[in-house]
């Protein structure tokens, strides 16, 4: 079980853009999986409940290759779904279900549609009912309503529908099963909710009519393919708009947010509380979707009463509304709102109870809640109940705790928020006063058995370099490791030697299933030989092959993969449980020890790096790398916040290795007495 350990912060601070629209990665997958032509989508959410619609498509024989993470390579070249060989899984994503059910209620083939725990807790009655009536036949086979979901083949005609719940979903889900019915689809909702797939609809190619509080769509007719950049996730955005809002002196910048107006309701609200909030909407792409920067600077908020029509465009945003409430002076009423019992977890009653924890007094409501602000916050332990969003409000009120929390069972935050704690730790950070020294940072550390235990903190002095490609850092690493007599580690050489076996083996490197299936398989195996990594794949070593023009070119889209970066964490960490070393990458500072207290970033100006690689006669494009080890999702390269940045742009390699070990004895590493550098 992951746990979150937040400590306090006096305030928020930076500049962060926030990952994709998980709503419109959902629908832009699935749109795109029915247009004719290619469509390439930029800024995809690769979270697990996106990737469970991307998996489905693939399984329904659409060709979608994953180019990076965030790019989407989709194309049904054959103007069908085809049968899914197996039950289709949509882990623990409502919307995913809801959605895929209108697409395939209308196939002339069977399906069968399965979730985690706990979607198979929520009711789909609500999409059963109305689907049945345009001519579906789709049993839930989980009491009440509750999935799994049988679907049997079916033809479809439109029909007029009232929402009898303004849902989203629900509208989503007809809209799409009416592209497959004879005939017209007309639903009408009781409010507005969000219409990303109305949008989305209209960039395909076809644009439902809009009539009052009613949405028609006619069936039959095709979309076609279109390029898509999907805008930053203003539900995430949420948690440091919320959080920067409710704590004074903070400023935080969102860059590249998605604003469209059915989602930002939260805004709204929080001005209404006394917040200062400066919205710049930048532009609207071919999508239609309104996106943004946001401009955040904290105040003393004031409690609001929030009703029953301001819910469904704001209906994600309530865990951390109910959390900052209780920094606001005054109560907070949260009313109409009992939608939130079905959501990934009984949102009012698991945040009513997290609240308490946190010392906060909060009355429970059948239809919401009553935080009543103003009062100290306790530091607490609570658990997130298997809900991203209920993980990510509690550590926003932790940040003003009166000591250390800690959020456990924190794996659901990467359903839509992967990296989350890093842009936590960095907004947070930034506000901590610049440290000159290493003692500074002590009163902000936690205990070194607790990190430890929570982070698998090295059990031997581990020394952490990262830096860009050709900053020199394997040759002082290197030399820094002999003169302190302890193994030196070069982490890049690992991933090196899987690019090395994947392309000797001629597989394409970004067929995803392909790559997992083949490094599964793998038997990769790290010692240590006369300190020194060495690394064999099935075996073989890679030797001077490691480093040869095809790797070099390969391997950065192969470090890319969060997947296997997750996988080697272990192997890495294992390294240091019997033995001190150096060991140098990209993310060692940041991700395999993050809580060692010897880090160095080690940089040089790019055009000296370029010469470096030519002159040790390497094939490598510097600029390239850079971008892509800095650019990606995963464990992307950054200087930890504690690491000593070194230039060495005119250093020499004896300089840099001075350097490192005079700080590392000012920082208490066991440098051994005389340790003179050669
Ligand atoms: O340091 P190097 O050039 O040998 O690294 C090869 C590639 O592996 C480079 O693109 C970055 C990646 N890498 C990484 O992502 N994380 C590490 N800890 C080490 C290397």
């Amino acid at each position: 079980m992951k746990s979150f350990l937040v400590n306090p912060t006096t305030r928020l601070a930076g500049e962060i853009a926030v990952p994709g629209d998980k709503s419109i990665s959902h629908r832009a997958v699935i749109l795109a999986s029915l247009a004719h032509g290619p469509t390439e989508v930029t800024g995809f959410l690769p979270s697990e409940d996106c990737l469970c619609t991307l998996r489905a498509f693939q399984a329904l024989g659409v060709d979608i290759e994953v180019q990076d993470p965030r790019t989407l390579s989709i194309e049904n070249r054959v103007h069908r779904l085809s049968p899914a060989r197996e039950a289709i899984d949509c882990g623990n994503s409502g919307t995913m279900m809801r959605l895929i059910a209108g697409v395939l209620a209308g196939q002339p083939f069977r399906s069968r549609l399965l979730g985690d725990a706990s979607l198979s807790r929520r009711p789909m009655g609500r999409i059963i009912e109305p689907l049945g009536r345009m001519g579906a036949r789709i049993r839930a086979e989980g009491e009440k309503g509750t999935p799994p979901l049988a679907l049997e083949p079916a033809r479809l005609h439109g029909i007029e529908y009232e929402l009898p719940v303004a849902s989203a979903q629900v509208k989503s889900c007809l809209l799409l099963a009416g592209l497959t019915a004879e005939g017209m689809t007309r639903i009408v909702e009781p409010s507005p909710t969000r219409d990303h797939t109305e949008r989305l609809l209209a960039h395909f190619g076809l644009r439902p009519l809009r009539e009052g509080r009613a949405i028609l769509v006619q069936g039959g007719l095709s979309l076609e393919a279109r390029d898509l950049v999907i805008p930053g996730d203003f539900s995430s955005a949420a948690f440091w708009i919320a959080g920067a809002a409710a704590i004074r002196g903070s400023e935080v910048r969102i860059l590249g947010v998605g604003l469209n107006p059915t989602r930002t309701g939260l805004l709204n609200v929080l001005l209404r509380m006394g917040a200062q909030i400066e919205e710049s909407v930048v532009d609207a792409q071919g999508d239609g979707e309104p996106r943004g920067s946001l401009l955040i600077r904290g105040e003393k908020l004031r409690g609001t009463k929030i009703e029953t029509g301001e819910i469904p465009n704001l209906i994600d945003e309530l865990p951390v509304l109910a959390a900052i409430a209780a920094l606001a002076e005054g109560e907070t009423h949260i009313r109409g709102a009992e939608e939130l019992r079905v959501k990934e977890c009984d949102r009012i009653r698991c945040m009513v109870e997290n609240l308490r924890r946190f010392g906060v007094p909060v009355d429970e409501l059948p239809d919401g809640m009553i935080v009543e602000g103003g009062h100290p916050i306790r530091a607490a332990r609570v658990r997130s109940f298997g809900d991203h969003r209920v993980a990510m409000a509690c550590s926003i009120l932790a940040l003003r705790a009166d000591g250390r929390s800690r959020i456990d069972d924190v794996e659901c935050v990467d359903t839509s928020y992967p990296g989350f704690l890093r842009h936590l730790e960095k907004l947070s950070q930034t506000a901590s006063p610049v440290a000159t020294d290493w003692k500074d940072y002590l009163p902000w550390m936690q205990s070194r058995a607790e990190r430890r235990a929570l982070e698998g903190a090295p059990q031997f002095p581990v020394v952490a370099i990262d830096g860009p490609s050709a900053s020199g850092k394997s040759t002082a690493a290197k030399a820094l490791a002999q003169v302190l007599g302890i193994a030196y580690c070069n982490s890049g050489l690992v991933y090196r030697a899987i690019t090395w076996s994947l392309i000797g083996k001629g597989l394409a490197l970004d067929r995803e299933m392909v790559f997992k299936t083949a490094v599964r398989q793998m038997k990769i195996e790290c010692r240590i030989e006369e300190n020194e990594l060495h690394v064999q794949v099935d075996g073989k070593e890679p030797g001077e092959e490691a480093r040869s023009p095809i790797v070099n070119a390969a391997v950065s889209r192969v470090a890319a993969s969060s997947w296997l970066r997750e996988r080697l964490l272990p192997i890495f960490r294992h390294l240091a449980e019997d033995r001190s070393l150096v060991m140098e990458g990209r993310d060692i500072g940041t991700a395999v020890f993050p809580a060692t207290r010897f880090k160095f970033y080690i940089d040089a100006d790019p055009k000296v790096r370029a010469q470096r690689r030519q002159n040790q006669g390497e094939t490598d494009s510097i600029e390239e790398r850079d971008w892509e080890d800095r650019s990606r999702a995963a464990a992307p390269l950054r200087r930890a916040a504690d690491a000593v940045l070194l230039d060495s742009s005119e250093m020499t390699v004896e300089e840099v290795v001075r350097r490192m070990r005079d700080e590392l004895r000012k920082r208490g590493f066991p440098v051994p007495e005389g340790a003179s550098v050669p």
